[in-house]
């Protein structure tokens, strides 16, 4: 018997679909266009930028959500992330991640959707505009690519794999932790580590087994909601950077094929920051 060609049926995916792709849309129409830029700061800390394109998609998000969902509530980037809500409907969202590669002209970034129902994950799309794939997962659904069912690779041993990371913008201790990780990653023959900027595409890249690994010491649940249910439909492992399961509030990460992820734990972990 044939995989059907996509998810099954589900009307928030449906919708998140939409969302996503007419969000990127309009990423894709700002990207090497003048745009206004502007530095955003966090309790006095550079968190990098954020332009016209991450606060038009991400109103082109909310609208289109609420269009069908008028009662749902959103845990977005830009419109009060310090609320960390836990609405029965909630719609979790970063409508542009790897802004700074977008700032830049790098052609590398996401829309991210996830929509969880009482604290669990449901349904997610991961979206690159200018390539057009679509990560779109389904609990117990599976982990699709452009209507493919996908699944993380087999590799068991770090001489066979690639690793992603992603810094935070800490410029302090997280860094020196995240250099001495890569180090021991290194020394352990890992074949290649990459850092590309969006950590929701570095989930989606796993769960259809381009890496066999990623981890970031600090993330914000915008920027995993979707690509842990994916990693996991595709079979793989996502918990914080000691194995704990995954809160949806900022965390440290790591999302593997699985057949990694204790290797990775018992390297990583000394170099690793304490849970919180
Ligand atoms: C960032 C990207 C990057 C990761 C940072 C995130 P943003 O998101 O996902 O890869 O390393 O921690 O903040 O700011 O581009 O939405
Ligand atoms: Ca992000
Ligand atoms: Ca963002």
């Amino acid at each position: 018997m044939h995989e059907p060609s996509g998810p099954p049926n589900h009307p928030a995916l449906e919708l998140a679909i939409t969302a996503a792709e007419l969000a990127g849309k309009r990423i894709a129409s700002l990207f090497g266009q003048a745009f206004s830029v502007e530095r955003k700061q966090v309790n006095g800390q550079s968190q990098g930028f954020v332009t016209q394109a991450d606060l038009e998609a991400e109103q082109l998000i909310i609208q289109t959500i609420r269009s069908q969902f008028p009662d749902h509530q959103f845990l977005s980037e830009e419109s009060h992330p310090e609320l960390f809500k836990t609405g029965e409907h909630l719609w979790v969202l970063d409508p542009l991640d790897g802004t700074n590669n977008f700032a830049f002209g790098i052609p590398h970034f996401s829309v991210s959707l996830a929509y969880y129902s009482s604290g669990q994950p449901v349904c997610g799309v991961i979206h690159q505009p200018l390539t057009g794939e679509n990560f779109v997962a389904l609990k117990s659904g599976g982990a699709w690519l452009n209507g493919q069912r996908v699944s993380v690779n087999n590799q068991a041993a770090l001489n066979e794999t690639i690793a992603a990371f992603g810094f935070h913008y800490d410029r302090g201790e997280m860094m020196s932790r995240t250099l001495d990780s890569l180090h021991e990653l290194f020394t352990n023959q890992i074949i290649g580590v990459r850092r590309f900027g969006s950590a929701a595409l570095d989930l989606a890249w796993v769960g259809c087994g381009r890496f066999g690994c990623f981890f970031e010491f600090k993330l914000s649940p915008w920027d995993f909601a979707a690509g842990r249910l994916f990693v996991e439909e595709a079979g793989g492992r996502v918990t914080t950077s000691s194995g704990a399961p995954l809160p949806l509030t900022s965390s440290s990460l790591l999302a593997s094929n699985g057949h990694l992820h204790q290797t990775l734990i018992d390297l990583l972990s000394r170099h690793w920051p304490p849970p919180g």
